[in-house]
């Protein structure tokens, strides 16, 4: 695992910015795993400025997302497609048919079973961009005594519930379950790059970067296990983590 530790939230976001535009140029029709929630958001605005200024063509490739919320439309502000289109590709040259989000309506274990598929449809992810949440879960692979490997419909603690409560309205309009990519699908890519800011992520990081110990309580921990892992943090969080 290499840890990356930036001067700031910014230099951290061009960075793996960086990275993607480097991984894109090498291969045109590469496949990135791609996440939401507030993290990334700059990041994303660099890959569109990169795109603007001609620096990056994404018109070749493919991504996947890791989550999206059950029980919300497509259409709904605060889907992840809809966070997908307004934060990215609504302002890049991809194909949004060669773009997958799961779906949060319908039959979930079939909505499930089609974002399994799609994880390895054409290959796997050549990079797998994560954040991480509070309690330690990549995707929403929830904090608990077991982990699931495949894609699934979980429910979210209560942890990830208060967390997300400020893209809302009010909490309790958090939808309490989502559809996520298992443990196996992200640990599958060939390249894993996760990005945290913010002092609430320290004890997760903690869990990730500081010992040997993998638990489940701590889902991050499982990339311990995998050969080619990219964290990058800013000076502020590398202090607190110690
Ligand atoms: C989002 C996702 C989540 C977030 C995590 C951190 O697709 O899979 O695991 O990465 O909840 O969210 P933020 O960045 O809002 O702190």
């Amino acid at each position: 695992m290499k840890v990356v530790v930036t001067k700031s939230y910014d230099e951290s976001c061009a960075y793996v910015a960086d990275m993607i535009c480097k991984l894109v140029n090498e291969k045109p029709n590469c496949k990135l795993g791609l996440a939401t929630g507030g993290t990334p958001v700059p990041m994303y605005k660099k890959l569109i400025e990169a795109n603007k200024a001609g620096k990056v063509d994404f018109s070749q490739v493919h991504t996947v997302n890791l989550d999206e919320y059950c029980g919300i439309p497509e259409t709904h502000d605060q889907s992840y497609r809809y966070f997908m289109n307004t934060n990215l590709f609504d302002h890049i040259n991809i194909d949004k048919a060669n773009t997958y989000v799961a779906k949060g309506m319908g039959d979930a274990e079939a909505n499930a079973a089609e974002l399994e598929a799609k994880v390895r449809e054409g290959g796997v992810a050549d990079l797998q961009l994560l954040g991480i949440g509070n309690n330690g879960h990549i995707a929403f692979n929830e904090a608990s005594d077991h982990l699931i490997s495949v894609a699934h419909i979980e429910k979210l603690t209560e942890s990830t519930i208060n967390a997300n409560a400020r893209f809302f309205e009010k909490k309790e309009d958090v939808p309490t379950t989502a559809i996520t990519m298992g443990m196996g699908d992200i640990m599958a890519a060939k390249c894993v790059v996760l990005i945290a800011t913010g002092l609430a992520k320290t004890d997760a990081i903690k869990g990730l970067v500081m010992d040997n110990v993998i638990t489940t309580q701590n889902p991050s921990s499982m990339l311990k296990m995998h050969e080619n892992v990219v964290v990058v943090i800013d000076q502020e969080l590398a202090d607190a983590v110690g």
